[in-house]
């Protein structure tokens, strides 16, 4: 059975100025355990779509169901993970891991145990009681992730997690975070600009259009034939820029009608 379901979904933006659809008429179904990108024009409704699917925002037409279930407010099933880690400044890395657990009301030592084996499993052990501004961007980061793993989602939405930090460390956390959500066994739906991040982290790839966006491709992305190669390792795939040649056309085409 499929784990995200959207069927014939819309969404428009009221203001008191104008009416803005964002997207129309959007179907898709994700099973457990995939991994899906989400690329798009800037401003095409990407962050609209994970909104919809966390429960945050509702579809002006259309449904979104969870685990067959329908979605009507924000549930513990969906954890997100955004740009910019919003890391509390004055909180120190354990404090800060348990920032979701206390707005959930959970077992706050239940919820220690669990962020101080995470932190020693990747990578973070000994900084419990660093404060955020001892870390570089990209521990910084991982400590979001591990934030959100707290609260034991089963569906991680990742908007533009990697898009403020420098190239370099942009590759070794999308490997990182790569291998945490495989471990971890999550669903993860991520939206980025990065086509090669998109295509080398993903089992799938969703190309979304100009606004008011639908899906306008799905690319089926098998690369590594289920070897388990790392993002980095599936940039050298043979194919790889195939689907890179694929997807840029698609989009520049989208940006050039977009007027
Ligand atoms: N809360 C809101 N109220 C009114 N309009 C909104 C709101 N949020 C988004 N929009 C509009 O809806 C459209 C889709 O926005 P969305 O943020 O989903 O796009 P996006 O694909 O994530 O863009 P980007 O690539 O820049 O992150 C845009 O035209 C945006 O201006
Ligand atoms: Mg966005």
């Amino acid at each position: 059975m499929a784990q995200i379901e959207l069927h014939d979904v819309c969404l428009s933006y009221f203001t008191l100025k104008q009416e803005t659809e964002a997207i129309r008429d959007i179907n898709m179904s994700i099973a457990a355990g995939e991994f899906i990108s989400i690329v798009g024009p800037s401003g095409c409704g990407k962050s609209t779509m994970l909104s919809l699917i966390s429960g945050m925002y509702k579809p002006t037409k259309g449904t979104v169901l969870i685990d067959g279930q329908q979605v009507s407010g924000t549930s513990p099933k969906v954890g997100y993970m955004l740009q910019h880690d919003h890391l509390f400044e004055w909180r120190d890395i354990l404090s800060n891991l348990l920032v979701g657990a206390e707005i959930r009301k959970m077992d706050l030592r239940q919820a220690e145990r669990k962020a101080m084996e995470l932190m020693e499993r990747y990578g973070l052990g000994g900084f419990a009681h660093h404060s955020p501004a001892q870390l570089s961007g990209g521990m910084r980061q991982r400590v979001a992730l591990i934030r959100t793993l707290v609260t034991e989602p089963d569906i991680l939405l990742l908007d533009e997690p990697f898009s403020a930090l420098d190239y370099q460390t942009r590759l070794t956390l999308a490997d990182e975070i790569f291998s945490i959500i495989k471990d971890q066994g999550k669903t993860a739906i991520l939206v980025t600009h990065d086509i090669s991040e998109a295509i080398s982290m993903a089992d799938r790839v969703l190309v979304m259009s100009k606004r008011p966006s639908t899906i306008s491709s799905v690319y089926k992305i098998e690369l590594d034939e289920g070897t388990g190669l790392s993002p980095w390792k599936k940039r050298e795939a043979s194919r790889y820029n195939d689907y890179f040649n694929h997807i840029w056309r698609e989009l520049e085409g989208h940006v050039v009608t977009a007027g």
